[in-house]
């Protein structure tokens, strides 16, 4: 059979997981949790800084569309994972609805995000930490703790150091506890609900305008920059909620808990609309907030915007609870994204299309090589990359899956109405739409850089499944698995 016409059989893929069946244990309390805490990071923590500076006040409504992008897009994955419940990615999904080549991309564009997510929470944390300790007197000099990008940086050694440790626990068989998350996820909503508390009495309309500084915005193609010369800089709503899109995704932490899920139906349901519906919510209030105590060109370029308000209210104590609430708190993102990472890679090499060799696992239950390999080059980016840059491809990477997933809805609908759904999106067609058209607008927002990128990377990809996995892959080798 021609590669491109080669799918996974769905029920191939049931019968692949006839193993041990984990035990329907969560509930949606757990889910609510699970979801937010992945969710709650840089994003709201630092990129409302860029945000903001892209769209100014008008941040609010980036807030809002990012939040409805992402909400559809979790309810097309509850549906394929529910489905699916072993695969739990969308690298799996659209493996079994539309064929080994669009899977791969999607999968390599994973591999991207993934990875770029780690060195961005990384710069994130590292921007709060040595705002931590200047509060505490503790003066790190500027060339350790910033990239080149800045005057007088070289690296940025404390998001080298905290990947570093985040990879030696992961490397030890650490996974994150649900006590811990729950712990972690009540410390950074406490932290931004005091942030709200602290801020709001601040507020000052005036700082509400002008509201919508740079208009706002539209799609631009990757080739722009290249064809004219020029460059070409996105700003307004729409770029910002391109690159604040960086602060809602984390939520397939709660769509791979599918299959220990007590009622899917319901406790999906409410686990991801009411994350989605939690996190725009605070976001939204944050934001408000942040804008109402200082004027947007105060913290836009702040590696931490949230204590850098609070220090110039003259809140130098809550702004080192916010810093500390950060510094504990988004090592877990990061764990979560290198096991993630390395998760997509075994299932890839498990397909054959990546070299099985490099997703070795070791005694503690590691995949020790591609955790390693791509810990050093997450670092390395992390101690020189700027945080937008970072995040921007990251999400690019994402956008590009959260697509894919929204086709695989609609189409898996069509093909193959009467397969069982523990978990059905409402109004298929139109959370699919709003999915597939949402992303694809703020693919085209990002920077032309970045969109650029992201083709070189996924055009790299196509040459590395050309030469060596189409010929690979396990399809290619035992079709009676193909559907
Ligand atoms: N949503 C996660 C964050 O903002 C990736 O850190």
């Amino acid at each position: 059979m021609a590669f491109w016409n080669r799918r996974k059989s769905i029920d191939a893929l049931h019968q692949a997981s006839d193993g041990p069946r984990l035990k329907a244990t969560l509930s949606w309390p757990h889910l609510l949790a699970l979801g937010v805490g992945a969710i709650v990071g840089t994003g709201i923590l630092t990129l409302i800084g860029v945000g903001a500076g892209l769209a100014g006040p008008a941040v609010m409504i980036s807030f809002a569309l990012a939040g409805l992008v992402c909400a559809c897009a979790a309810l097309a994955y509850a549906e394929l994972s529910t489905m699916m419940p072993q695969a739990g990615s969308a690298y799996a999904y659209s493996y079994a609805v539309l064929g080994e080549v669009i899977a791969w991309v999607v999968g390599w564009s994973l591999i991207l995000e993934y990875s770029l997510v780690v060195s961005a929470v990384a710069v994130g944390w590292s921007g709060y930490a040595v705002g931590f300790l200047t509060g505490l007197g503790i003066d790190l000099p500027t060339a350790l703790t910033v990239g080149p990008h800045v005057a007088g940086g070289v690296v940025n050694l404390p998001a080298v150091a905290i990947i570093g440790l985040v990879t030696g626990l992961l490397l030890l068989g650490t996974r994150e506890s649900a006590t811990l998350n729950a712990v972690l996820v009540v410390i950074k909503v406490a932290a931004l609900i005091g942030f709200v508390a602290i801020a709001l009495p601040a507020f000052d309309a005036a700082n509400f305008t002008p509201f919508m500084p740079n208009g706002f915005g539209s799609p631009s193609l990757p080739f722009a920059e290249a064809i004219t010369g020029q460059p070409v800089v996105q700003t307004g709503v729409i770029a910002a909620a391109a690159i604040i899109f960086f602060a809602f995704y984390g939520f397939d932490a709660i769509s791979t808990a599918a299959e220990e899920t007590k009622k899917p139906e319901r406790d999906l349901a409410i686990g991801i609309v009411g994350s989605m519906v939690i996190c725009t919510a605070l976001y939204l209030v944050v934001a408000a907030a942040a804008i109402g105590a200082r004027p947007v060109a105060s913290f836009a370029a702040s590696p931490e915007p949230l204590a850098l308000i609070l220090r110039e209210m003259g809140q130098g104590t809550a702004a080192q609870w916010i810093a500390a609430s950060a510094v504990i708190a988004l090592p877990t993102v990061l764990l979560a994204f290198l096991f993630g990472q390395s998760r997509i890679f075994l299932g890839m090499a498990r397909d054959g299309l990546l070299p099985t060799s490099l997703a070795k696992i070791s005694s503690r239950g590691v995949p020790a090589v591609v955790t390693v390999f791509t810990a050093i080059v997450v670092a390395a980016l992390a101690g020189v990359m700027r945080l937008d840059e970072l995040a921007s491809l990251a999400n690019a990477g994402t956008l590009a899956a959260f697509a894919a997933v929204g086709v695989c809805l609609i189409v898996l609908r069509l093909r193959d109405p009467g397969r069982e759904r523990k978990f059905r999106a409402p109004l298929f067609w139109l959370v699919g739409a709003i999915t597939v058209v949402g992303c694809l607008v703020f693919f085209f927002s990002l920077q032309a850089r970045t969109q650029l990128y992201f083709l070189y990377w996924n055009i790299g990809g196509l040459v590395i499944y050309l030469l060596w996995s189409a010929k690979n892959a396990r399809l290619a080798k035992h079709p009676e698995q193909a559907g």
